[in-house]
């Protein structure tokens, strides 16, 4: 099962009823003659790395929105892939649930514990934080799934390579929460989300079984993808401690287009225009007169337009060679009024532009605990939905503030509802019912965590969900990997 010699250990028992549940912080013996789980992780991990005091486990009980929150018994920081499968032997054995926890910036619950039993362990990832020497002639690099994105994004960027996706988050954001979540962010349109820069990983199955698949073979036709499979699994199925991914040459030169619009309709016709017209395109970001003003007072920014407009356009082109040529002339065609845009391709202006978006997420925050609904929609619906959607919220819930923004370009918009109560659940109901309807999915890129699990059902249908839990029972039989994540108990 693995190699680490852990003589501190002592025999873990096997798995016995009477076990089930047990306190994981029990340092008498349990029936089965066993150390109580706390001691065997000890032994496994160090003392320094089993936090069980109230103040140090508490920064990982709360998710980043403050709105899930859960207790735990302990919380357990492995430093390698064999830590991790003692750990998961240790934990199966009790059958302890195990939630996985990376950068803890994920906005669905899916990384903290989901009730205050204190029953389960939080296992973060953090520890395993290696970046393998990039392997510049394939375009690829190892590196582990504590790995905050920053990092990595300047370990290969030394190299003349970059890792294209991108997120707000990615000072904290870590490769195993990204490939856990199937992550997007800003890039999609031009590179797609995670799955498809994940080549191959290494995972430690709920009974400790260590499969690892990390050659970065291009062609690889040798059955099921299990690494694949993984990518957006959220932690259920598996912990993954590293990941083989594929790269792309780093493109330094930027300009960046803020365009001030008067409907989502308009938008998505000026990003059509772009996409045929300028290869280099990799954001299409969208927001509204009202999540500016938000921002702006809440980041203390001047506007970034001499006049107000209902919508908000930030494009971005990248390439080896200065490209601001080609966005000046893409957006020639456009005919917009000369003051309903402001231009960056300096880097200082650049990132002065993106804050206007990336800032939006903060200052929601900032005004109460936000119900986060991540959706997507089929292009041609989004003009609809964001109607409609403000529309239900003036109706049905006239106190709450509504902020939307998100990637337009890949028809992904974050739905932000501040002021019902964090576990006031109806208006989550209300919204995702409405992007059904409109053949939408309940979560474009966030996941579904314990957030959206009761309306699994909206985007997929009963035989998918009895086939995806037929998966789960094959590969975690006890469900003790986040088990409140993804599916409900029914
Ligand atoms: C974003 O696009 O900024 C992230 O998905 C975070 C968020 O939705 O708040
Ligand atoms: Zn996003």
């Amino acid at each position: 099962m693995n190699s680490s010699d852990h003589s501190q250990e002592g025999p873990i028992q096997p798995l016995q009823p009477s076990a089930l549940c047990a306190d994981p912080k029990a340092s008498t013996p349990n029936r089965a003659g066993s150390r109580s789980l706390e001691e065997v992780l000890v032994g496994i991990v160090g003392r320094s790395n089993v936090l069980s005091d109230d103040e140090l486990r508490r920064p990982y009980e709360v998710d980043w929105t403050r709105r899930f929150s859960g207790r735990s018994a302990l919380v357990v920081r492995p430093g390698s892939t064999d830590e991790v499968s003692d750990v998961l032997a240790a934990c199966s054995q009790r059958s302890v649930s195990v939630v996985t926890q990376g950068g803890n910036t994920g906005l669905v619950g899916a990384s903290v514990p989901p009730d205050d039993t204190g029953t389960c362990i939080v296992l973060s990832t953090r520890r395993l934080a290696t970046i393998q020497p990039v392997d510049k002639a394939a375009s690829q690099v190892t590196v582990g799934a504590g790995a905050t994105l920053a990092g990595l994004q300047q370990a290969v960027a030394a190299e003349g390579l970059a890792f294209p996706v991108d997120l707000a988050a990615r000072d904290s954001a870590t490769v195993g929460g990204m490939i856990a979540t199937n992550a997007g962010g800003l890039h999609v349109i031009r590179y797609g989300a995670m799955r498809q820069r994940v080549l191959g990983v290494e995972a430690v199955l709920a009974d400790g079984t260590v499969i690892s698949h990390l050659g970065g073979l291009l062609k690889d036709n040798t059955g099921y993808d299990l690494s694949q499979l993984l990518v957006g699994s959220e932690g259920t199925l598996a912990v993954v401690t590293a990941a083989r991914l594929s790269l792309v040459p780093e493109t330094p030169h930027r300009a960046v287009a803020l365009l001030g619009l008067t409907s989502v309709a308009a938008a998505l016709e000026v990003i059509d225009v772009l996409r045929g017209d300028l290869p280099g395109l990799q954001a299409a970001e969208l927001f509204f007169e009202d999540g500016l003003a938000l921002v702006c007072s809440h980041a203390r920014l001047a506007p970034p337009l001499a006049q107000s407009y209902p919508v908000y356009l930030l494009v971005e082109v990248a390439g080896r060679t200065d490209c601001s040529d080609d966005l000046f002339e893409a957006l020639s065609v456009l005919d917009l009024p000369e003051d309903a845009s402001a231009i960056g391709v300096d880097t200082s202006t650049v990132a002065k532009l993106w804050e206007y978006r990336e800032r939006h997420t903060e200052a929601v925050s900032a005004i109460g605990i936000p119900h986060k609904l991540d959706v997507t929609l089929p292009h041609s619906r989004l003009p609809t939905f964001e109607k409609q959607v403000r529309l239900l919220l003036e109706r049905d819930f006239p106190a709450a503030v509504l902020v939307l923004f998100g990637h337009a370009g890949d028809g992904n918009l974050h739905v932000n509802v501040v002021g019902p109560d964090p576990d006031d659940d109806a208006v989550d109901e209300a919204v995702l019912t409405l992007v059904a309807s409109l053949g939408g999915s309940i979560s474009a890129e966030h996941g579904i965590g314990r957030a959206k699990a009761r309306w699994l059902g909206l985007s997929r249908s009963a035989s998918e969900i009895a086939t995806m839990k037929a998966v789960k029972t094959a590969l975690d039989p006890l469900g003790i990997l986040n088990p409140a994540t993804l599916f409900t108990g029914a």
